[in-house]
């Protein structure tokens, strides 16, 4: 069967993705790139904000109207949490499967055309059941996703992920750092470790101590494999951004100088109501002990909220201030949308939609004047990047990234290939990013 598969939100979502379609190949299937080709369309979903599940069902619309005698399915977020509802209202729709459940796509996709409508949903308490860490393909040749651990405890008031994607649960290092060894053998350069609250892994039962940070271990341990180059992860929680945290960010190389640090908002007032267990003096330590030990080489990225229930003008311009002094090198900016059965949901969504988006605005504009000033101090540096390929709009042309994660495009005059390590001088630079010269020693 010649199988599509679309995918919404974020890097768990992805990486989910490829394990399915890692498996359907695995069992004969035919991946294709467009809906038209496809006998099945495959929906991973996301259920982060409203807009994410409407463009999903919307689409899902769309497509029967389109496509006779095609096979519909859905996985992900959404499914997870309105699976039996959808299959009920969308008479096309042949089956949903739970964020636990992906193994057992195989299976279902052969039972598809006895007709029956499926749906598996239950959370499954062991992690590395099969199917989570296995039949992975690395994504671009060089480039892996590792799934460190699944679901998530904090229950942020604003937050559905919980609810959808179950308590947290951790793999064991042995499992993870097997599954890098193999990626490491099959040619990958660089892992992004995934998880909800990855800065917690391993602190199940653990007393919260300074000193000890089982995900640090983790990305020690991971360092030390041979053909490993660049360790990147996603995301950490800052309550569990700890010394011993930084220290290892700082002291090893291999671990990339780019940390997706969610502040959500710089007013404690906000972060109390939301459930964010720091305030913006403890989050602000972090960046500044992670700037200094990096002497200043590091770079940050964020997910920020505005119009949270109750969010005043005050209040905003705590955030705003923060994104001044971290400058941020990307921020994704939600303007907040309530998700039922939060605790938020029970607040009053008080914030006008204009006064969200005004706010919204103000802070993508803050963000591009500190991604331009992040890049422009690039210019003149010589860096390090892993090639990605010819660029999209010119194939004489070649990107790669910085340890950093910028884009960084240049003439591939010395004949480099996908993965390599190359160094380029970078000449000149815009917001989004940086162009520059091979160089030769
Ligand atoms: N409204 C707006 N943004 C939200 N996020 C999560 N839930 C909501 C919501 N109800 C954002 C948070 C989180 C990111 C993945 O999505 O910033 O970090
Ligand atoms: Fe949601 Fe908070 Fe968990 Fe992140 S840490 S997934 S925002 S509940």
């Amino acid at each position: 069967m010649k199988f599509y598969i679309k995918t919404y939100g974020c890097q768990m979502n992805e990486r989910d993705s490829e394990a399915a379609a890692a498996m359907l190949l695995d069992d004969g299937h035919l991946q294709v790139h467009s809906e038209e080709e496809a006998d099945l369309i495959l929906f991973n979903t996301c259920s982060v904000r409203e807009q994410a599940e409407l463009k999903a069902i919307g689409k899902l619309s769309i497509l029967k109207k389109q496509s006779s005698g095609k096979f519909f399915g859905i996985m992900g977020c959404m499914a997870q949490s309105r699976g039996e509802e959808l299959l009920k209202k969308i008479p096309h729709l042949n089956f949903a499967l739970g964020t636990d459940k992906i193994h057992e796509l195989p299976e279902i996709v052969r039972q598809l055309r006895k007709g029956s409508k499926t749906a598996d949903l239950e959370h499954d308490n062991i992690q590395d059941a099969a199917g989570l860490d296995s039949h992975l393909v690395p994504v671009n040749g060089f480039k892996a996703y590792v799934s460190i651990m699944r679901g998530c405890d904090r229950f942020c008031t604003y937050c559905i992920v919980p609810y959808v994607r179950g308590r947290e649960r951790s793999r064991s290092p042995e499992a993870v750092l097997e599954e890098i060894r193999a990626l490491a053998k099959a040619g990958v350069k660089e892992v992004m470790l995934l998880g909800q609250n990855v800065a917690a892994y391993g602190t199940k039962g653990l007393k919260m101590d300074p000193d000890v940070s089982p995900f640090a271990d983790l990305l020690e341990e991971t360092a030390k494999i041979e053909g490993i180059e660049r360790i990147r992860f996603t995301s950490p929680h800052p309550a569990f951004f700890n010394k011993r945290l930084i220290e290892c960010i700082a002291n090893t190389p291999k671990v990339c100088k780019y940390v997706h640090l969610p502040l959500q908002s710089g007013s404690d007032r906000i972060l109390k109501a939301m459930n964010r267990p720091y305030t913006a003096e403890e989050y602000m330590n972090i960046v500044r002990s992670l700037k200094e030990k990096c002497n200043g080489n590091i770079a940050f990225s964020t997910d920020i909220i505005v119009g949270f229930p109750g969010e005043t003008e005050e209040d905003f311009e705590m955030t705003r201030k923060i994104m001044e002094e971290v400058e941020y090198d990307l921020a994704y900016i939600f303007k907040y949308s309530p998700r039922k059965g939060t605790k938020a949901s029970q607040m009053e969504d008080d914030v006008p939609k204009e006064v969200k988006e005004e706010r919204n605005q103000i802070l993508l504009k803050e963000l591009e004047k500190s991604s331009q000033k992040e890049n422009l101090r690039a210019v003149g540096k010589t860096l390090e990047l892993l090639a990605e390929g010819p660029s999209r709009r010119n194939a004489a042309r070649w990107c790669g990234r910085t340890d950093q994660n910028k884009l960084a495009v240049f003439e591939n005059t010395t004949g480099v290939k996908v993965g390599d390590k190359v160094m380029v001088h970078i000449d000149r630079a815009t917001s989004m990013t940086l162009f520059g010269t091979i160089v030769t020693d």
